[in-house]
Formats: C-alpha cells, structure tokens, sequence
C-alpha cells in the first residue's frame, strides 16, 4: 500500500509548501499530492484554498490575485515558519519530478472556478518528458475529470469523493468508469469494508484520505486499500500509535 505524502509532510510542515515536499522527500517519499489553483494572471499555484485566509491570515483570493501579490504572503506562520510562500507549481516538480514515482495532482476548480485550467495543466505537465506517466489527476468537481479526459485521452484519472453512502456509490462508480478513472479516491470517514470491496471489485484502484492514525492505516492494508493519504508519510514507520 502506498503512503502518499499529502500536501507533502504537512503533519510537519506548511502543507503544499516547498518545506513540506523537501521533508517529505528527507523522509523518503515517492508518492505525493498537491492541490492546484491558478493566479489571475495566469500561473498555476500549489495551495490547498481558494484563499489565503486560512494559511495565512490574509483574504487574498488565489484567482483574483496576481502571483506576485501571492508571494509576498507567508503561509508557514501557524507552522512557525518564517518565510514559507506559495509555490508555483513548476517549483514543486521540479522539486519533486525526480525523486517521485507517483504524483497525484488535485485540481481546485469547483464550480470552474478557473476556466481552462485542464489545458494550462496539461501543458505545464507535457513539457516535462515522461512525467505524465507519473501523474494521476484527479478533482472533486465531476466537470474537471471530464474535460481533462477529453483533452488527453492517456491520462491517469482519479475519481474523488468526500462523504460517500454505499446507496450512492455504485452511480459514482460508474461515472467513474465512464470517464476512464482508473483510481477512486475515498474520504476515510467512507471508506467502509463494502465500499472499498465495491470499488475495488468494478477494477478500480482505491486510495483514502486523510489517514494519520496507524490503526485506520492498517485496517485499509487489511481491506486492500492501494494507497493512503497522509500528513505523516513516516507514520508507519514511526513509532508509537499515532
Ligand atoms: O486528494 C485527496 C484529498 O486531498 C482531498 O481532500 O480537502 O484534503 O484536498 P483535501
Ligand atoms: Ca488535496
């Protein structure tokens, strides 16, 4: 089973900051997640929100906001760090493209929130040889998947749901399947024994989030969960039942 490094080592560090994927890295990942967004003038950006409220204490929205006001902003205050930005995402691969065998990029775009950001992903993706093969993209809003679909017919797609009910799941399987997922992405809260066995059964590849404690790791080994997602990439490693 995967351990998939989520927004880097954010247990640790500022989640989606460099800081956070270089320790991930320091920690030996190979599979790591990262939220997308885009700037208004254009640049794609590694955050979690569509603002910078949360992170940062400062309401400025990722799409109203050109790149250079966004830089100016540390978001590693909560974490005590000093001078943590949010990076583009050019800067997170390169950061992380060599070492990763796997990279789950999440795309922001609720209610397309940022139209066109399929293509300008994809294009920031096919510069680098090789590394669409690494890549499993993957978004909460249905529209997203579909259009990224269109627009490559070989990408790894995830399909990701928050609060599933097993009256609900077999729709969302076949939706899944209909775009050509090849991953279904559960919230950990349902991922239940029969939901990941029916996920698993249609032939896709299940992962969940956010796993951080090593008992609710170990139950999703046990069901055959293929990756987890977690803020501690070292969490089975480590020592303790955190
Ligand atoms: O992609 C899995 C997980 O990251 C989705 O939820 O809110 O942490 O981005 P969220
Ligand atoms: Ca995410």
């Amino acid at each position: 089973m995967k351990i998939i490094a989520h927004r880097g080592a954010s247990g640790y560090a500022p989640g989606n900051t460099l800081s956070a994927f270089a320790l991930a890295l320091k920690m030996g990942s190979k599979a790591f997640e990262l939220d997308v967004h885009r700037s208004r003038d254009g640049r794609l950006v590694v955050c979690h929100d569509y603002e910078l409220g949360r992170p940062a204490g400062a309401p400025l929205r990722i799409a109203l906001s050109d790149y250079a006001a966004l830089k100016k902003i540390n978001v590693g205050d909560k974490f005590g760090f000093p001078s943590e930005r949010v990076p583009l995402l050019e800067e997170a691969l390169d950061l992380i493209a060599p070492s990763a065998e796997w990279i789950n990029i999440e795309i922001k775009n609720d209610g397309d929130a940022y139209p066109g950001i399929e293509g300008d992903l994809l294009a920031a993706i096919r510069v680098r040889p090789g590394l669409i093969k690494k890549v499993l993209f993957s978004s909460f809003d249905y529209g997203t998947v579909k259009r990224l679909r269109a627009l490559e017919s070989g990408a790894a797609l995830g399909y990701l749901q928050r609060g599933l009910r097993t009256l609900s799941l077999l729709p969302a399987i076949a939706r899944a399947k209909a775009v050509g997922a090849v991953n279904f992405h559960f919230s950990l809260r349902s991922a239940s024994r029969i939901n990941v066995a029916l996920a698993r059964k249609a032939g896709l590849k299940v992962c969940v989030y956010t796993v951080n404690s090593k008992p609710d790791a170990l139950r999703l080994a046990g069901l055959g969960a293929d990756g987890i997602f977690s803020d501690y990439p070292d969490l089975l490693s480590r020592g303790g039942g955190r």
